[in-house]
C-alpha cells in the first residue's frame, strides 16, 4: 500500500476501541523490524521520527525509504514527524512526503499554541492528504528536543480541548493526562483517567471526530495500557522501549562475540529483538488483524 495519513486509520480505531502503535525509529534496521512485525500481525502502523533523527537522515531520504517499504507491504503505514516545535520544519517534512505531522507548541500559551498549530494544519491540508497532531497541556520528560520538567508539566483542560480542536482544525489530538516520556520512576505513575474519559466524551462522544493520542507508552503496565485504550486513546506512542531494546541487544551481542567482526549479525540480533517488542505492543493494543 502507499503511505497513508493517520486520521482514517485512527477514526476506525476510535470506533472499534483499539489503538494503533506509533513507534519511534532512528535507523533502517528498526524501521524494517517495525514494518515486518506489523505485517506479520496484519496491523495498521504508524512509524515516527523525532526531529533529530529526521534531520540526521534527511526528510526526503527517510520518506523515500518509508515509501518503498510501505509499498511492499499490504498493511497501511503512516509516516509521522514527532514533537516538532518549529513550524517551518513541520512544513519541510510535509513537503518531503511525511503523511502525519505533529506540531508541538504545547509549551506556548493557549493562543500561541492555537496560532502555530493552525498554521501547520492550513499548510498540510492545502498541499495534500496530510494529517496533523497537536498537543494541549505538556507531557513531562524528554523526547528529543522537547524537554519538560515534572514541575512544568500541565494537564490538558478538558473544557479548552474542543476550542483548541475547532480553532486549529487539527486532525489528531494529544491531551496531557499524566503520562511521561522516558522511564517512569514508579511502577504506578499517577495518571488522570477521568480527565481522559471526559475529553473523549467531549470530543468523540457523539461521533468519533478527532482521535486521541497517548504519549509516553514505555513502562506502562499492561492493564493501564488497556484502560487508556478503552477510554479512547487510539494512537499509542512508544519510543524509549525501542531505544533500550536496540542498545541493550547490540551491546550484549558485541560483548558475547568479542572476536567477531560481522556487523550484519548485530543487525540481525537487533532486528529480532525489536520485532519482539513491536509484536508485544501490537497484541496489547488490540490492533492485530485490523489492517484490512
Ligand atoms: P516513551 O519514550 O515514553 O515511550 O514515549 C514515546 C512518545 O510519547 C513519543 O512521542
Amino acid at each position: 500500500m502507499p503511505l497513508v495519513n493517520a486520521k482514517e486509520m485512527l477514526l476506525r480505531a476510535t470506533k472499534e476501541r483499539y489503538a494503533v502503535g506509533a513507534f519511534n525509529v532512528t535507523n533502517l534496521i528498526q524501521l524494517e523490524a517495525v514494518v515486518e512485525a506489523a505485517t506479520e500481525r496484519k496491523a495498521p502502523l504508524i512509524i515516527q521520527t523525532s526531529v533529530t533523527p529526521s534531520k540526521f537522515l534527511r526528510p526526503k531520504v527517510i520518506a523515500a525509504i518509508y515509501r518503498t517499504l510501505a509499498e511492499s507491504t499490504p498493511i497501511p503505514v503512516c509516516l509521522h514527524l514527532d514533537h516538532c516545535n518549529d513550524v517551518e520544519y513541520c512544513n519541510t517534512c510535509a513537503d518531503a512526503g511525511y503523511t502525519n505531522i505533529m506540531i508541538d507548541a504545547s509549551k506556548q500559551d493557549f493562543k500561541e499554541n492555537i496560532r502555530q498549530t493552525k498554521k501547520v494544519c492550513d499548510y498540510c491540508h492545502a498541499i495534500g492528504d496530510i494529517s496533523v497532531e497537536g498537543e494541549l497541556g505538556t507531557v513531562a520528560g524528554v523526547e528529543d528536543q522537547v524537554k519538560v520538567a515534572e514541575d512544568e508539566a500541565a494537564l490538558c483542560d478538558p473544557e479548552r480541548a474542543l476550542e483548541f480542536i475547532t480553532e486549529t482544525g487539527v486532525d489528531i489530538f494529544a491531551p496531557a493526562i499524566g503520562t511521561a516520556h522516558g522511564v517512569y520512576k514508579t511502577k504506578n505513575p499517577k495518571l488522570d483517567f477521568s480527565r481522559l474519559q471526559r475529553i473523549a466524551e467531549i470530543i468523540n462522544g457523539k461521533q468519533p471526530r478527532t482521535p486521541l493520542v497517548i504519549h509516553g507508552g514505555t513502562g506502562l503496565q499492561p492493564d493501564v495500557v488497556k484502560r487508556l485504550v478503552s477510554l479512547g486513546g487510539s494512537k499509542f506512542n512508544v519510543s524509549t522501549d525501542l531505544k533500550h531494546s536496540l542498545i541493550d541487544t547490540a551491546y550484549e551481542y558485541i560483548a558475547s562475540h568479542r572476536d567477531e567482526y560481522n556487523p550484519g549479525k548485530i543487525d540481525v540480533a537487533v532486528k529480532e529483538a525489536i520485532k519482539g517488542r513491536i509484536t508485544y505492543w501490537i497484541d496489547l493494543l488490540g490492533c492485530a488483524g485490523k489492517a484490512s
